[in-house]
């Protein structure tokens, strides 16, 4: 993309990125940004909104063009349908006057050098203006069904999965703004942040707050005084109890949020990744909160223990399915074929993870994700086929009193509609095993 200062035209590169080439939006947010240094904070913000926006409610937008139009637009005219899902991104969900959202995104199709640029200008001209006269009744039909805001595959796989009111609750906490949440590295320090940053404590050294400018500019930040988490990401490293003093290896463990709160609370972390990049800002991010982690850039599976480790977390890769509120994108870069895919390399992890463990140690295993067949499915055949693992089940107690969030086994499971009156949380998975045998 060549370097501009017109935050629509980022946008677009952004949207084209995501969509077709299948690079996270993080990523793609974050390579726009570079090649585009001098864009105003202001700029850089609203390039954020309005691509978060757009993947949050695509579904809806997809679903209302495809009617609009008498028939599909050719695959040469992909570039079209972005713009076009930009220009009915700002008429529906942005303060953007309709008239200049129509006009400006008809004005970039002309502009563009790319092939029926002419003929498909006059088609996006009449397809937005449908979507201003039609505004009132799409919004109106989303208040009803905010599941129409997720695309197709999804909202019929997490019907099957989870049933219709569970899809409908999820999707009402989907289709708004997340709030920010912030894990105090020390929790005495509530009192004194709670006002800098208009914040309340929604758990025991976790401030919830609304998302306003730069992260990097809020009290606090640049002190280390706290690191961006949601309050779910943060629960799976509780697991352990006190850590003060104890080693504690953190498996897949970048961009570092579970090893900076198991760090912060005096583990000894070894913190193993196998992405160099991913593993730079786990450094940067220990730096600036000022606590230090042994890091080790490996494979999991060419990581080998010699006595064995007393306490290991390992957050698997997953589907992400858990954090559609912050990343709406997720999905759009996945289909239910791969969420299945990814199960066999979890319960692959889990056992070598389970090896690296002593007797008497304790392993949480955890994913950010709402899929049965990564979570509560890998636990159970893991039991079934292991005997000297056991569950050692997580209480109330130990959750703030958030008996909600527990299952009737006994494991951690939080739904983005926990909370939701709050502003709602990520969707979460953690189960605790303890190793059998002669300590
Ligand atoms: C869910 S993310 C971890 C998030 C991290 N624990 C945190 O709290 O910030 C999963 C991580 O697994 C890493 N990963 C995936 N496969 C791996 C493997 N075979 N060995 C080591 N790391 C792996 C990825 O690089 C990624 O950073």
């Amino acid at each position: 993309m060549a370097k501009t200062s017109d935050p629509r035209i980022i946008v677009f590169s952004i949207v084209e990125a995501v969509l077709d080439k299948k690079v996270p939006l993080d990523e793609a947010l974050e390579t726009a940004f570079s090649r585009n240094p001098d864009l105003e904070v202001r700029d850089k913000a609203l390039v954020k909104h309005l691509s978060t926006t757009l993947f949050r409610h695509l579904g809806a937008i997809d679903s209302a063009m495809g009617k609009m139009l008498k028939k599909p637009l050719p695959a040469r005219a992909a570039w079209v349908r972005h713009w076009i899902r930009i220009g009915a991104t700002q008429i529906l969900f942005l303060n953007v006057p309709d008239h200049a959202a129509v006009n400006t995104t008809v004005n970039e199709i002309s502009k563009a050098k790319r092939s029926g640029a002419r003929v498909f200008k006059n088609l996006a001209n009449a397809i937005l203006r449908n979507f201003v006269r039609s505004q009132k009744d799409i919004l109106g039909d989303l208040e009803k069904n905010p599941e129409k805001n997720l695309p197709p595959w999804l909202r019929i796989h997490w019907e099957k999965s989870l049933g219709a009111e569970d899809l409908k609750k999820i999707a009402i906490v989907l289709s708004t703004q997340p709030p920010l949440d912030v894990v105090l590295k020390n929790p005495k320090d509530a009192a004194a942040l709670l006002h800098p940053l208009e914040a309340k404590e929604v758990f025991k050294g976790v401030l919830r707050l609304r998302p306003r400018g730069l992260i990097k500019a809020l009290p606090g930040f640049k002190d280390g005084k706290w690191w961006a988490q949601d309050l779910a990401a943060s629960l799976p490293a509780r697991l352990f109890g006190d850590v003060n003093g104890k080693a504690v290896l953190d498996l897949c463990a970048a961009p570092g949020g579970k090893t900076l709160y198991l760090a912060s609370r005096g583990a000894k972390v070894i913190a193993v990744d196998k992405s160099r990049p991913r593993l730079e800002r786990l450094k940067e991010n220990l730096a600036r909160v000022g606590l230090e982690a042994t890091i080790v850039c490996s494979d999991i599976f060419d990581f080998a223990a010699g006595k064995g480790f007393g306490a290991i977390l390992l957050d698997a890769p997953c589907s992400a399915t858990g954090t559609l509120r912050r990343h709406p994108d997720v999905a759009y870069l996945r289909k239910e074929r791969d969420i299945l895919r990814l199960a066999a390399l979890q319960g692959r992890m889990l056992d070598h993870a389970f090896s690296l463990l002593r007797p008497g140690g304790v392993l949480v295993y955890c994913v950010c994700s709402l899929e049965a067949s990564e979570s509560e499915d890998i636990i159970e055949a893991f039991l079934k086929a292991n005997s000297s693992a056991q569950r050692q089940p997580v209480s109330a107690r130990e959750l703030d009193g958030h008996k909600e969030w527990i299952t009737t086994d006994g494991d951690l499971r939080t739904l983005p509609y926990h909370l939701a009156e709050a502003g709602g949380m990520d969707g979460f998975y953690a189960a605790r095993l303890v190793k059998s045998g002669d300590v």
